[in-house]
């Protein structure tokens, strides 16, 4: 097991699009694992593979308190929606920086998990919103897309100043 690197705001690999895991490798398992670990060693709830730089359309969520229930959902789908909520938002490749998102409060996702079985998660919550976050990252969007311009202009520029500073 290992401790990987986190891909952060910046990086090209967060802005291309996943593909389709067609067959769940022994990698593959050992990076999920790779990921699980990576994910609490960072104190997040989701990570998914492009963010620790494999285009794979995979992501490990524990939104469980005691952070012992990771699900790792593989090619996840999300294909049912209801009840737009707004929730505080962060991620592990913007790190501390924290935004108001609206999303579904509901979700229904298909996945499949590593065993290869056909899954479907009910989620609402903090849930529903890490499989909605997590999706985004396979589909090469971040968390500030969805904020206003003048809004996410400012956490570029303050990005750029960490940048600067090397605090990036
Ligand atoms: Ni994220």
């Amino acid at each position: 097991m290992a401790i990987l690197n986190i891909e952060k705001y910046g990086s090209k690999i967060l802005r291309q699009k996943s593909k389709h895991v067609d067959k769940i490798t022994k990698d593959i398992k050992l990076l999920a694992k790779d990921m699980v670990e990576t994910m609490y060693f960072a104190k997040g709830v989701g990570l998914a593979a492009p963010q620790v730089g494999q285009l794979l359309r995979f992501c490990v969520i524990d939104v469980s308190q005691d952070q012992k229930s990771p699900i790792v959902m593989i090619n996840p789908e999300i294909v049912f929606g209801e009840d737009k909520k707004i929730l505080n938002e962060g991620c592990l490749s913007i790190p501390e920086f924290y935004e108001k998102v609206k999303r579904f409060d509901k979700v229904i996702a298909n996945y499949t998990d590593l065993d290869g079985s056909k899954k479907e998660v009910k989620a609402q919550g903090v849930l529903a919103v890490a499989i909605q976050h997590e999706v985004d990252h396979l589909d090469a969007k971040l968390f500030i897309d969805y904020l206003p311009d003048f809004k996410r202009k400012v956490i570029e520029k303050e990005i750029k100043r960490k940048k600067k500073a090397g605090n990036w």
